[in-house]
């Protein structure tokens, strides 16, 4: 196949007449406003983002439409309806209501992909509190941070994760209830067979059972919060980024015009409702598009993902270049086997897209991967490729209608196209987040004049495209999820081997990085493999299983500056073989 540096929009991905017909003629007469009336709002410009993903479509032709097509781990398949969703999340909205949950009070989930994860988000949203979502990698220590600073009074998990709570619910003050999914099977609600027992621990089909039908949903202003999620930076403990009932109105935007969903589309979004793609594009913006969707609780494999876009003839795909270097790394005769000929459009997020994986795509399906680019804060997607432009494998696109991207320098000062600066954004936008929980220092120190600095490198070039060049700190991005160095460092430092620890990126060919920690001993500690082993697992059962450091190398020292901070930069630049850069600050290292 012919590598030229632009693919053009191809008749075949135009199958289906893309829903934005012209990217530049509606990037220039774009208006935030004009867009409003895509959604419902409710008298005095209240909204609720739930209502719009999910009880507007249930008033429609679309009630008895699959909203959700589930398959668990164990194979198991339930659909929803419109309709269905709409009641069984009023009955979990009710449920708050009657454990006197209130407006802005924040209901954490620590759940694996499952459909009460979804049920109860809405409901949440619903009754006008704050839904938090929790991966369910994360160990004890990860929880008691997020949990402990959000001040959750509600915690909806599992018992299999439930032991990982336990270990800390002791320093966990705000949180009142614990409602499990698992104590009744799921079946037997659906099929009407649960009556509600009174009982001490709280029971998701059994309070659900309990609680109407009805619900009257919450009218928010469109800046209240509506869900929040923790993300990492270099520094400190993760932060609670806090996003909107408003936020809906690009993800409803942006799900239909880069997503392109059509009403007869069968969409599969890979992420974890734990992370904010799960969230923005697994349910709101998705949703309110009308969109059946697949999702599916179990882990990752090439054959089995194969089979679910087969099996449920997925055509709009949206996932991760981690996950499409290990199905290219599977190989192109494994395709084969399989009739992929529903797909008719491909996307992709969360780390860069080298041109080698939209190449691929190609290849495999027929069809390239859009990338498009976007982070937590920004809870929508700001710079994409959309079906009706060119695209140029490696560049993220251009900025969503609406949006306005820059490149400027340290002072905030706009460069010029071809010149290499931090990637910054216009305020607003409407699904920009309202502030970060409890530290809205924090917040401010994202702006300057008047730009919103995403932390990213890029360039733009000549045409308008923007290219990604790296992160501008030392956050890391394992298989497309984000961990802050300083959490890992400070879980390793718990270990009571370890002296001192750094952690920096360090660059994978499947997984763009890989965790990876210098280590210096205490005394009397020897360096050893099963040292290294041991501390890893540490890491994984205390923090999180997707953040432990898969490469560790013990050092007798550490670069420091002279005031005693390690400097990780040194670190990276050694690994990857670069110059370390200017040193007139170290301490003797
Ligand atoms: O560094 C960028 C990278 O992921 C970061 C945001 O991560 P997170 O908050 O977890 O959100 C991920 C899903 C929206 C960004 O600052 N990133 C995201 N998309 C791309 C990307 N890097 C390169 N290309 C992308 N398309």
């Amino acid at each position: 196949m012919s590598r030229s540096p632009v693919i053009k929009v191809s008749q075949k991905n135009l199958k289906t007449p893309p829903n934005l017909l012209d990217y530049e003629k509606t990037y220039r007469g774009f208006s935030w406003k004009e867009v409003e009336d895509e959604l419902e709002w409710f008298p005095g410009k209240r909204i609720n983002a739930a209502y719009n993903a999910i009880d507007r479509n249930a008033k429609t032709f679309r009630k008895n439409k699959v909203a959700l097509y589930w398959e668990g781990k164990e194979g198991e398949e339930v659909k929803y309806t419109f309709l269905e969703l709409s009641l069984l999340s009023n009955r979990f909205a009710n449920v708050l209501k009657n454990l006197g949950i209130k407006k802005g009070e924040r209901v954490f989930f620590f759940l694996p992909r499952i459909p009460e994860f979804y049920i109860g988000f809405l409901g949440t949203l619903k009754s006008g509190a704050v839904a938090g979502t929790l991966f369910s990698a994360f160990g004890p220590k990860a929880l008691e941070d997020r949990l402990g600073n959000s001040a959750a009074r509600i915690l909806v998990t599992n018992k299999k994760l439930l032991s990982r709570v336990e270990k800390i619910r002791a320093g966990l003050p705000n949180l009142e209830h614990i409602i499990l999914v698992d104590g009744e099977k799921r079946e037997d609600f659906l099929e009407e067979k649960i009556r509600y027992k009174k009982q001490k621990t709280l029971l998701f089909y059994n309070e659900l059972a309990k609680a109407s039908e009805e619900f009257r949903v919450a009218k928010m202003r469109p800046s209240d919060p509506a869900f929040m999620l923790y993300t990492s930076g270099t520094t400190g403990k993760p932060k609670g980024v806090i996003h909107t009932h408003y936020a809906i109105l690009q993800e409803h935007l942006t799900a239909k015009w880069v997503l392109d969903i059509h009403e007869e589309d069968v969409y599969w979004c890979t992420a974890d409702p734990g992370w904010v793609t799960g969230i923005a594009y697994g349910i709101l913006g998705t949703w309110s598009n009308g969109a059946s969707s697949v999702v599916f609780e179990g882990r990752f494999s090439p054959e089995k993902w194969y089979s679910i876009l087969e099996e449920y003839k997925v055509t709009v795909w949206y996932t991760a270049p981690t996950a499409i270097r290990m199905l290219a790394a599977a190989g192109v005769d494994l395709v084969k086997k399989y009739d992929l000929s529903s797909l008719r459009h491909l996307a992709s997020v969360g780390e860069p897209l080298n041109p080698e994986a939209v190449w691929w795509g190609m290849k495999a399906f027929g069809l390239p991967f859009h990338d498009n680019w976007w982070q937590t804060e920004t809870g929508g997607m700001l710079i994409a490729n959309y079906p009706c432009m060119d695209i140029k494998p490696g560049s993220m696109g251009k900025p969503i209608p609406g949006v306005k991207a820059g490149i400027v320098d340290d002072e905030g000062d706009e460069l010029p196209p071809g010149q290499e600066g931090n990637l910054a954004i216009r305020p607003d936008w409407p699904s920009m987040m309202k502030t970060i929980w409890r530290r809205p220092k924090k917040y401010q120190s994202y702006f300057i004049k008047n730009w919103y600095i995403t932390g990213d490198r890029a360039y733009k070039d000549s045409d308008g495209y923007f290219w990604f060049i790296g992160r501008a700190d030392d956050v890391i991005k394992t298989a497309g999820e984000r961990v802050g160095p300083f959490e890992v460092e400070s879980a390793l430092v718990e270990h009571p081997a370890v002296a001192e620890a750094a952690v920096i990126g360090k660059p994978d060919p499947i997984r763009g990085e890989i965790v990876k920690a210098f280590l210096a001993l205490k005394p009397g500690f020897k360096k050893s493999e099963r040292l290294k082993k041991e501390i890893a697992q540490f890491v994984k059962k205390h923090l999180a299983g997707h953040a432990y450091p898969r490469e560790i190398e013990f050092v007798d020292k550490l670069p420091k500056t002279r005031s005693g901070k390690i400097v990780r930069r040194i670190l990276k630049a050694q690994e990857i073989g670069l110059p370390v850069g200017d040193t007139s600050t170290l301490a003797e290292y």
